[in-house]
């Protein structure tokens, strides 16, 4: 985990202009993965280069995929990716580091679950904290086994069976990433596995693997796929990330006299429930579909200063769609009249760090009324209110409240201080140089 601080001046001018935000980590991370279990040689373009991407792209070799991605002028990596396809993947020789990213180690329980390997999956101290069980328990009932017996978190090794069972999971969270490990896995079992979720988690999964030659049936809270398969190789072309693109436009609703335009920027609604929220809050946002890259919707996503924001209650079943956007949202909020609520977000107790109390410590430090009530997050805006001189955050090491309290910098009057604002690599390396290249 970075140690490092860096001290956030307030832009010099309102942002201003259209730009491009870094490719997509969730659809980032399955291309390189999906390419990485097909037959053939896959070609991916516009992969987001990050620390958590690149977390996935050393896996995938460990386990005998041939990777060559070049970085490109726009900094996003580039190439083929050849398979093990029905071969299966190798028994890598030591256990793989998955880093900070819970998207590799997840997805990676259910890619190794058909075959017959070990591995053993570590990752750095925040994803050794994080639950695992989720994913294990489901795979456990396909025949998977997991040693040590009863382990909850990483280090963990993931034991495969070419004789996996199709099942109907009814799963207890709404997760991207459990549906799609159960979803992998049941592309290898005989017969049609279904996972049932109790609000809609990103789609991602359903939407890439028929372009891999792997049909899934998507309805608004299931997923299913009838096996046994073996992916073939495809082409990719990564959209722009939402998840980076949110904190580009919260600036630009912050800072007076802002008005920027983000381009080719994913539009997939199962990601951009943070935009209705804004929407709902006032917020002079809008969206353009242009095109789709397989099934994934992308276009153009503007957002203008706006002066008076008000506060909206947002459903639970809402939440996994802006799972990601919470810390940034909840910055915007307190600057909005009113009381904001997110209702029923206790997963946010186990993402990269408990974002539920970082928010809320982060906020109060700025002298806003932040407090949960069961596991709703409530927040009473202050529109108007300035940072205290010398404020400093710490990221704990997660690197979207890196870059949400860097925010209250940038859009802000006085310098802010971000202790380990390095976790930023993480998703968006160049998350600084894009915000001062909107500056006019
Ligand atoms: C992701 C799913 C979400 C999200 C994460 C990426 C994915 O996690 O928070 O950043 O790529 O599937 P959960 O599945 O835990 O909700």
């Amino acid at each position: 985990m970075s140690n490092d601080e860096k001290t956030i001046q307030p832009l010099r001018a309102p942002l201003a202009g259209s730009t491009r935000v870094p490719g997509d980590k969730s659809i980032s991370h399955r291309a390189v993965l999906f390419s990485a279990m097909a037959e053939g040689t896959s070609r991916v373009f516009g992969v987001l280069d990050s620390e958590d991407v690149r977390a996935s792209i050393r896996a995938v070799q460990a386990l005998g995929a041939r990777v060559s991605l070049e970085k490109q002028l726009d900094g996003s990596l580039a190439g083929g990716i050849t398979g093990w396809g029905g071969r299966g993947p190798q028994q890598p020789e030591e256990p793989i580091d998955c880093g900070n990213s819970g998207t590799t180690a997840r997805l990676l329980m259910g890619i190794i679950a058909p075959w017959d390997i070990r591995v053993t999956l570590t990752g750095d101290e925040s994803l050794c904290r994080r639950p695992m069980r989720r994913i294990a328990a489901p795979l456990m009932k396909m025949g998977v086994r997991f040693e040590p017996d009863g382990q909850e978190t990483l280090p963990m090794t993931v034991v495969g069976n070419p004789r996996l069972e199709a099942i109907s999971y009814e799963a207890p969270m709404a997760s991207a990433q459990l549906k799609t490990a159960v979803i992998l896995a049941g592309a290898y079992a005989q017969g049609t596995t279904v996972l049932r979720e109790p609000a809609p988690s990103r789609n991602h999964t359903e939407l890439m693997l028929p372009e891999y030659g792997v049909e899934t049936v998507a309805g608004e809270c299931t997923a299913s796929v009838t096996g046994p398969h073996v992916l073939q190789a495809s082409e990719v072309q990564v959209p722009g990330d939402p998840s980076s693109a949110a904190f580009l436009a919260c600036a630009a609703l912050m800072k007076p006299g802002s008005a920027v335009q983000i381009e080719d920027v994913s539009l997939n609604r199962a990601r951009t429930g943070w935009v209705e929220v804004l929407e709902r809050m006032g917020a002079d946002v809008s969206t353009q579909v242009t095109g789709h890259s397989g099934k994934e919707p992308y276009g153009i996503l503007s957002a203008r200063y706006t002066e008076s924001l008000r506060g909206c209650d947002v459903p639970a079943r809402k939440i996994a769609s802006m799972v990601d956007e919470i810390p940034v949202l909840s910055l915007l909020a307190a600057h909005a009249r009113g009381v904001t609520v997110f209702r029923d977000v206790s997963e946010l107790r186990v993402k990269e760090t408990d974002r539920l109390a970082a928010i809320i410590d982060g906020l109060t430090a700025l002298g806003i009324s932040a407090w949960t009530h069961g596991d709703d997050l409530f927040i009473e805006g202050q529109p108007g209110f300035e940072a205290p001189e010398g404020i400093a955050f710490d990221s704990l090491g997660d690197h979207r409240l890196a870059m949400t309290w860097a925010l209250v910098g940038l859009t802000g009057s006085v310098p802010v201080t971000v202790r380990r604002f390095g976790s930023v690599a993480v998703s968006y390396p160049r998350f600084l140089e894009d915000m001062e290249g909107l500056v006019r």
